[in-house]
């Protein structure tokens, strides 16, 4: 900019004078330009149909994206030239990215060839807002939501609603992919009436005999064993249930609770080795207390008081395991469990 276009100046005791720019002249606004959607309600309502027919087809593609789920096979693979993928995925994917796509591109449709086209000045303000303002922008706000058409057109609106809700169908398909839910799962275990308890190292029947006072085992169920010949995810899920710890305690130490008086054995007690907090499996064990520890986050049953939590997050006790002897003189279960194993989640309230 010449020093002609400069001329404004300021007195400055240390710099002298000092120029100072002239604001820019406004120019004002071009004039304004009418949309064919403004001018001819023909082409409006081409518009109008456009857009409804984006939103419409990403309904339609939401719900393709359902139907695509439960119709392609997990393992169909699909090869775009050089890309292959899985079929499911893939139309999963494009479905809903399509579906996305066409509602952005009807909402931009609808706002830069429907909605009302009117161009402003707006002055610089303070940025704080008077009570006066905010009401004027409330006011605005309601002006331009009428001005949008959203409750004047209802083809749009209706399209519109309907597509965001058929939107959500897919969100809750998808679920599914969790897995089953785990239902009564936790409420059974393969502990049943006679079966054997095993060492779950040695896979050997334990007697009575071979456990001292203070000696804690790990063990599981003697029917175990061919569940793990026949499906080894089975046999996880099995195990991950029903394993459990045996403890002998002096019988004099012992706090039974009623109802359990005929549930050990000479001091022999057997409970889920599962914390009832969140499934940690328990097993250090202090043997003059005759607490256990969960390693996870410090859960402490009292085994001697059957295995009342004492210390730690877990909310209730080890589910005990009734315990009776067969006629070779083998430890085995009176019955299954009589409570859920594991998290508390299930029984709580
Ligand atoms: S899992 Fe045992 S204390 Fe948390």
């Amino acid at each position: 900019m010449s020093d002609k276009n400069l001329p404004v100046k300021a007195d400055d005791e240390q710099h002298g004078a000092v120029e100072v720019a002239e604001p820019i002249a406004d120019p004002g606004l071009e004039p304004h330009e009418y949309r064919i959607t403004d001018i001819d309600p023909k082409a409006a309502d081409r518009a109008e149909r456009q857009v409804a027919t984006m939103f419409t087809l990403a309904g339609l593609l939401f719900l393709g994206a359902c139907v695509g789920y439960f119709a392609i096979p997990r393992d169909a693979i699909l090869e775009f030239g050089p890309l292959t993928g899985n079929a499911n995925n893939m139309t999963l994917g494009l479905c809903l990215g399509l579906g996305l796509f066409l509602i952005g591109a009807g909402a931009i449709q609808w706002a830069k060839q429907l909605m009302v086209d009117t161009e402003v000045i707006e002055l610089r303000h303070d940025a704080n807002s008077s009570p006066e303002q905010k009401a004027d922008i409330i006011e605005g706000f309601n002006e331009g939501a009428a001005e949008s058409g959203f409750g004047r057109r209802k083809l749009i609106r209706r399209s519109l609603l309907a597509s965001m809700g058929l939107l959500g169908l897919p969100a809750i398909v998808l679920l599914r992919d969790l897995g089953p839910l785990p239902g009564r799962s936790l409420y059974n275990t393969i502990w049943a009436k006679g079966v054997r308890v095993v060492n779950d190292v040695t896979d050997r029947p334990i007697k009575p005999s071979d456990l001292v006072v203070g000696q804690l085992v790990n063990a599981q169920p003697a029917n175990l064993t061919p569940i793990q010949e026949e499906s080894p995810v089975e046999y996880q899920n099995a195990k991950a249930k029903a394993a459990v710890i045996v403890v002998r305690i002096e019988p004099a130490k012992i706090r039974t609770k009623p109802g359990r008086e005929n549930w050990g054995i000479d001091g022999i007690l057997c409970y889920s080795k599962i914390c009832t907090h969140v499934g940690c499996p328990i097993s250090l064990y202090e043997q003059t207390t005759h607490h256990v520890l969960c390693p996870c986050h410090q859960s402490t049953f009292d085994l001697a008081d059957s295995a009342k939590v004492i210390f730690g997050p877990a909310a209730r006790p080890l589910p005990q395991l009734p315990l009776a002897v067969d006629a070779e003189g083998y430890l085995v279960a009176q019955s299954g469990f009589t409570e859920p194993v594991g998290p508390s989640f299930w029984e709580r309230g």
